[in-house]
Order: structure tokens, then sequence, then C-alpha cells
């Protein structure tokens, strides 16, 4: 499998981010134990990630722009290109030392990904993807899983954390799709979601109010592996809504369904 060099700097930026991280993740093991809990702990390794990885990018492409979950935009000289960062997600698993976390770093060009690196440092698993060249998981290269009816599928998704999203759209949503596939499974990091969708890990998958920074990488892994996506209405504007649904052709169609269906009776 030949990377660009551009996926070389990516994937550079995130194994550094996640050396890192595996050591705070270490930290925050040992944390649990106190009533406080490892909260700010978690907020500085975060920061930490992105420090590193911003500095990583910018030392390769100095004039390329950024948007990343904590800085928010950094404008650069170069508006072709803009890299879409996420240094840690799956948080809430990481402070509770679940090991469900990754790195997830996109390059959008005049507007398009075109390239994505996710990274779980604790399983090393690193999933790579260039459009037009593929998605690979330590170099083995990735199809999305064959399952063509619902009954067969484990579908991955993202239920709204306390405050955030709608829980009524949502309990209605996981009453029509529980109802129809063989388990449901919510694992609590979108971007690696998304990976592990790519993997044939997961057949199908979806969420709504996702940033762009949880999914830009993601995208582009399942198209490369072969997969469909789209926004919760079937359409392009998944950055745009926040609302992701994927899956292989049937998959992806079937859920599409399931989720309509759900509204119509919301
Ligand atoms: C979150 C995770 C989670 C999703 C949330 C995201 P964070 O990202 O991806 O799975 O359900 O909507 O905000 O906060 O851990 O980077
Ligand atoms: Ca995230
Ligand atoms: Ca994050």
């Amino acid at each position: 499998m030949a990377r660009s060099a551009l996926l070389n700097v990516m994937v550079a930026a995130a194994t550094k981010a996640g050396r890192g991280l595996t050591r705070d993740f270490g930290e925050v093991e040992n944390l649990q134990v106190s009533r406080k809990g490892p909260g700010d702990f978690v907020t500085a390794a975060d920061h930490r990630a992105e420090k590193v990885i911003r500095e990583e990018l910018q030392r390769a492409r100095p004039g390329y722009s950024l948007l990343m979950e904590e800085s928010g935009t950094i404008e650069g000289t170069d508006p072709q290109h803009r890299w879409i960062v996420d240094p840690l997600d799956g948080t809430t698993n990481f402070l509770h030392g679940i090991p469900l976390f990754a790195i997830s770093i996109a390059l959008e060009r005049q507007g398009q990904i075109v390239a994505g690196v996710i990274y779980n440092p604790v399983m090393d698993e690193l999933f790579t993807a260039e459009r037009g060249n593929g998605a690979f998981m330590n170099n083995r290269r990735l199809r999305v899983a064959g399952r063509a009816t619902l009954t067969d599928c484990v579908i991955g998704t993202g239920i709204p954390h306390l405050g955030r999203g709608d829980h009524g759209r949502a309990l209605m949503e996981l009453r029509h799709v529980m109802g129809e596939v063989s388990g449901i499974r919510r694992c609590g990091a979108a971007a690696l979601d998304l990976a592990w969708l790519a993997a044939g890990r997961f057949d199908g998958f979806w969420e709504h109010d996702l940033s762009p920074w949880d999914m830009a990488a993601g995208l582009l892994m399942i198209r490369e592996a072969g997969g469909y996506v789209s926004d919760a209405s079937g359409g392009e504007k998944m950055l745009e809504t926040g609302s992701v649904v994927a899956g292989n052709e049937y998959i992806h169609h079937h859920l599409l369904a399931q989720l309509k269906n759900a509204r119509k009776q919301a």
C-alpha cells in the first residue's frame, strides 16, 4: 500500500498524539478512584493532543487552514486546503477508562475530503483512506460488510448525551430500528464507529448532531471501502446537517427507510 506524502504527514501527527493519549489514558485509569474523577486531567490531555497535531500539520504544510474541535478555525494562507481534526473522539469513554477512543484527521481540498486518518492508539488500529486509493487498517485493505438483510445486521448509532440532542427522536428511531436488526451498538466515538463500518464490523450506522471533525475522515473511509453514506434525508449534506446514515448499498437503503418511518410516527 503506497501512501502519499500528505497521508504520511497525517499518520505521523496521529501516531505522535496517540502516544501521548495512551500515556494519559494510563493515568486516567488511576484517577478513577478519586471522587472528583479525572475530568480536568482529560481536558488537558485533549488539548495536549490537539497541540501536537496542530504543530505536526503546520510544520509540514504551514499555509493550510485548520478546523479543530478545541481551537476552532485557523485560517491559513492557502484557502484550498483545510485539515479537519478531532484530537480525541470518545472523550466520555476516555474519561471512564473505556479504551474506545480515537484521533481523527481529514484533509479537505477545494471543499472535498481527499484523505482521512482515524487512529485508536490503545488497540493500535490505524485506519487510513485516500480518495480513489481505497481504505486500509494497518495496511490491510478494507471492504464494508456484504449483508443484505437488516435482520442479520449489527448497527451502530449515537444516543445524545445528557442535555444534548433530541432524546425523543433517538428513542423513536431506536424503537424502529431495534425491531428489525440483529443488534444495536453505541460505542461512544463516532469517528471510530465510521471506521469500524468501513472495516465491516458494523453493517450500518446512523447518528444526528455530529460535528465535521467527528465524521470528515470516516465518511471518506466508508466510501473508499465501497460503502454508502448520506445525511438523514438521503442527501449529501452530512457536514452541514450533522446527520449521517451509512452501510453497504442495501443496508444504507433499508436504514434510511426505517428512519423515515420513525420520523412519520414522531
Ligand atoms: C462525541 C463522540 C460520540 C458522539 C458525540 C460526539 P467527543 O465526540 O463522537 O460518539 O455521539 O456526538 O460529540 O465529544 O468525544 O469528541
Ligand atoms: Ca468527537
Ligand atoms: Ca473530541
